[in-house]
Formats: C-alpha cells, structure tokens, sequence
C-alpha cells in the first residue's frame, strides 16, 4: 500500500496566516500541521509515501520532511499547480502508485484514537474502503447514508439537506482501478475533480466499503481558524494528560519497524534540545528498559 498527502489549496481560509506558509506547515499545537496525518500513514505501516502541494510550498515541505530516509520512509513531491481537486491527485501521482493500492490521506485532517486505519490498510484486498464519522454539521462535507442493515446507499458532497449524519473524512483506501477512475472524472459545476464523485463510481460498482469509525475515535480538520484552534486545544489536552505525543513521526516510525531502537536514539542526538527531544529521549529510555 502507498500513501499520498495532498496538501495543497490555497489555503485561504486561513488568511493571513497562510500569505507566508501553508495550510498544512500550520503550527497544530506543538508541531506543524502534516506531521499528524503523516503519523497517521506511518502508523498504518506506509513508508512510501508522496507528498503534493503548490509549486510556491513544495520547496518548505521538502526542507520539513525530507526524503524521508531519516524516518526510514521514501517521500516523493509532486506539484499540483492549481487545486483542481482532490482527485486529480491520483492523475498528478499516476508514476508514483504504479501497480499499486493506494491510501490518500488530506494534509489538514487530524485523527487520533484506536487502531482502524492500521487493520483497515492490512485487511485492504480490492474497491475502494472510506470511513462514516457521526457529526454535528455535516453539510460542510461529503456525507454517507447508511440503509438498515448498515450498508452505504448514497453519498453526496456537500449537500443542502444531509441524509444522515455520517461525514466522509479525508482518508481514502483504493485499489489500482482509482486511476483509471479519476481519468474518467468530468469536472464539477464549481471545476474540481470531486473525491466525492470517485466515491459514487465505486458505489455504482458495488466495491465501496464504507466503515463507522467508533465513538471514541477522534477526527478532527483543521481548515478554518476556530477548528484550527480547537485541534491544537485537543492535542495539549490530550498530550498532557496522557504525557505522550500524538502525531509524532519519529515515534511512530520506531514503533512501525521503520527504524531500529540505535536509529531512533541516533536521530533523537541531532534534535536540538527542546521539549519534542525530551520526549523521544524518554521514548528510547523506555524502550531500552524494556530490552534489559
Ligand atoms: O475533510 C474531509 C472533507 O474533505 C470531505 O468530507 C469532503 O468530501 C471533501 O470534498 C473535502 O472537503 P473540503 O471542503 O474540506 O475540501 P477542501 O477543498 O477544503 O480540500 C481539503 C484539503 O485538500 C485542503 O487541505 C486543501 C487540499 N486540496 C484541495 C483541493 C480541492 C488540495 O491540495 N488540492 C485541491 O485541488
């Protein structure tokens, strides 16, 4: 299974703060913005992954992550020169999934809780998996209708009278057939390749699995400034109380296999001191205690 980020858009509903950095490079509490849904790729036992922005933030995301060897990952850019979409990602990234199945995850969706993704990545044979998360508006977007006996009837973006209550968030599970699928999409009357309809096509073709994320499972986006603030107010709370990091890549690609104990404890000796270094420190000291 590959992953793509797309973290594009022009990000204008967070004006001003975006005149100068992304969306996705936002700060989210204690780190930026694409360090949580990378985490959450990473956790689901992705490593190659390709990260997509504008041509103007491609440049700051290859400074903040890198090729990803250090985290034991591959990352590979693409540029989207204008957000026609989120399904043309699938067109942008076309060489990167190869023969592959893909995850798509948004730059700006948050997830914390459980271990969904992870069984949802390994169980993954063919169509397509999205995921219903119960919420209180979800007139802001893609919105799944269940019948009785749970199985997804309808899905439509954005609609005027929901149908339930059940939003799509922004991770996607596909098989190879996805790019012939978004070759296929016509443009919506606002002009994108609507994720949406790639949803629909899958429906029509009865390969759509839709899962319910449980209720104690949090799903955050971080799109506009009040929910951008809200994000960062549930991490601190969360990562006081509990005394551990949510979307912390390095941790999770330790914890994943991606990097061994002497790595991890190798990369944590170039972080320059700071409260994130103290934590990994104390990572590698946990886990060298549990090795005696
Ligand atoms: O957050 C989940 C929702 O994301 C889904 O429920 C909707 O079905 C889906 O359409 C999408 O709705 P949004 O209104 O949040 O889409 P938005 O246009 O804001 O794009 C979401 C993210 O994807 C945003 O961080 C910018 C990025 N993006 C978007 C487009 C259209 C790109 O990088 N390129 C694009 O062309």
């Amino acid at each position: 299974m590959k992953g793509i980020i797309l973290a594009g858009g022009a990000g204008s509903r967070l004006y001003p703060l975006t005149l100068v950095a992304s969306k996705q490079l936002q700060p989210v509490y204690d780190k930026p913005m694409v360090y949580y849904p990378l985490t959450t790729l990473i956790e689901g036992g992705i490593r190659e992954l390709c990260l997509i922005s504008t041509p103007h933030d491609l440049p700051r995301f290859k400074q903040l992550l890198g090729d990803g060897r250090a985290w034991g990952l591959t990352i590979e850019y693409r540029e989207q020169p204008k957000p026609a979409g989120i399904a043309q990602a699938f067109l942008i990234a076309e060489s990167f999934i190869g023969q592959d199945a893909v995850t798509l995850i948004l730059g700006d969706n948050i997830f914390y809780g459980g271990d969904n993704f992870y069984r949802a990545f390994t169980e993954f044979k063919s169509g397509a998996t999205i995921f219903g998360y119960h919420v209180n508006d979800p007139e802001r977007y893609g919105v799944v209708e269940f019948d009785a006996s749970g199985k997804a009837v309808s899905i439509e973006e954005k609609p005027a009278s929901p149908k339930s209550n059940y939003a799509v968030p922004g991770l996607y599970i596909y098989d190879n057939e996805i790019v012939a699928i978004a070759k296929a999409l016509k443009p919506s009357a606002r002009g994108e390749l609507e994720i949406t309809a790639v949803n629909v096509e899958y429906l029509q073709r009865g390969r759509l699995h839709v899962q319910r994320l449980a209720r104690g499972f949090a799903w955050l986006d971080a799109g506009t400034s009040s929910s951008l603030h809200d994000a960062s107010a549930y991490v601190q709370t969360i990562e006081k109380r509990a005394g551990i990091k949510i979307g912390c890549p390095e941790e999770a690609a330790f914890r994943s296999g991606f990097l061994s104990l002497t790595q991890l404890d190798e990369l944590v000796g170039k972080i320059p001191k700071c409260e994130y270094r103290d934590y990994l420190a104390e990572v590698v000291a946990e886990a060298k205690r549990l090795q005696k």
